[in-house]
């Protein structure tokens, strides 16, 4: 659904929709489809005016409807999208969306957005999960339970996994876009005024690659590695900025120096035409001299799990 349709269907819903789009939300921790009595005694309201709302979010494509043994009903993920932004709204991260994708990648579409403070904001909704917490113990183990929610999961684990990552980043120092809010599987941040690397202008090659390492070496030192540090995600605009963290790794697992020095090989690609040389040894020290931030990144599934119990 486009972004428009979305905050079309978004500002026909009144009170009573959004609370049965909620409701059916914190049904789904437990269940693929909630049966219509159910959100009728949970909606807390006439049945006309229950039945009346699930038609109209039926027709708006918020959710779908099934006729089996019971009649029961499942959110879409538009309307995971239309909670999420609602959320945002209401507290106050931001104001408006565009109309149209300023990316769309593999796993993501991004618009930009407008923050309360007026600046402009990148809004990158995770449409699957690339985030290697995905394969953590406990992430398979809530899932086991919950087939139903994995894509809707996996992209939240995922925005949560870059929200982390940006977070730690940026407060180190590093040229990332600034975090400024997450929700379900939605990140806000700052907006990149700038191009891709892929084309690079020669003037431009000395001071991207210094920008890029010093970045690299910033997230090393709080035991992060980016693990899909290609041209395409290298925003060269005043500075050059690293985005696109969702599938970093953990400087503390088994395979993280195989993944740093397959960033470091992109980036030689990248710079070898201009002469510019990266100092390899000097990143892959830091992991193997064990010179980085433990991070516990148990939290961030915790912090993802309890968002699913809360909402
Ligand atoms: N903070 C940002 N500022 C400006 N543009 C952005 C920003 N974040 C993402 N984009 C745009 O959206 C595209 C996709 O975002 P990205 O984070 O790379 O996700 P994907 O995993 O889908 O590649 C980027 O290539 C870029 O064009
Ligand atoms: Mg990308």
């Amino acid at each position: 659904m486009s972004i428009r349709s979305l905050v079309e269907a978004y500002n026909a819903l009144d009170r009573l929709d959004l609370r049965v789009l909620r409701l059916l939300e914190a049904a789904h921790v437990r269940r693929e489809y909630i049966p219509y009595g159910l959100v009728v005694r949970w909606a807390g309201r006439d049945e006309g005016a229950v039945g009346r709302s699930l038609s109209k979010l039926n027709r708006l494509g918020l959710i779908q409807r099934i006729k089996g043994p019971y009649e029961g009903f499942r959110l879409t993920f538009n309307a995971y999208d239309v909670l999420a932004l609602h959320t945002l709204r209401k507290s106050g991260k931001l104001v408006s969306i565009s109309p149209t994708p300023i990316g769309v990648g593999k796993e993501s579409v991004v618009y930009s957005g407008e923050i309360p403070s007026g600046v402009k904001a990148a809004v990158k909704f995770h449409r699957t999960g690339t985030s290697s917490f995905i394969r953590a113990r406990k992430a398979r183990a809530f899932l086991a339970r919950r087939r139903h929610l994995t894509k809707l999961y996996e992209a939240r684990l995922s925005a949560h996994a870059e929200f982390a990552a940006l977070s730690a980043v940026f407060d180190g120092g590093g040229l990332v876009p600034e975090p400024i809010a997450v929700n379900r599987h939605v990140v806000v941040m700052r907006y990149i005024e700038g191009v891709d690397a892929r084309r690079i202008r020669p003037e431009d090659a000395l001071p991207t690659a210094r920008d890029v390492v010093e970045t690299v070496e910033v997230a090393l030192e709080n035991g992060i590695i980016h693990g899909d540090l290609s041209p395409y995600n290298i925003l060269v605009g005043d500075r050059a900025y690293v985005i696109d963290w969702p599938q970093w790794i953990p400087a503390s697992s088994p395979n993280s120096v195989e993944a740093l020095s397959r960033d470091i090989a992109r980036l030689e690609e990248l710079f070898s035409g201009f002469n510019i040389s990266i100092d390899k040894n000097r990143l892959i020290n830091i992991i193997v001299n064990n010179k980085y931030k433990q991070i516990d990144f148990s939290n961030v599934y915790e912090r993802v799990l309890r968002s699913f119990i809360k909402t």
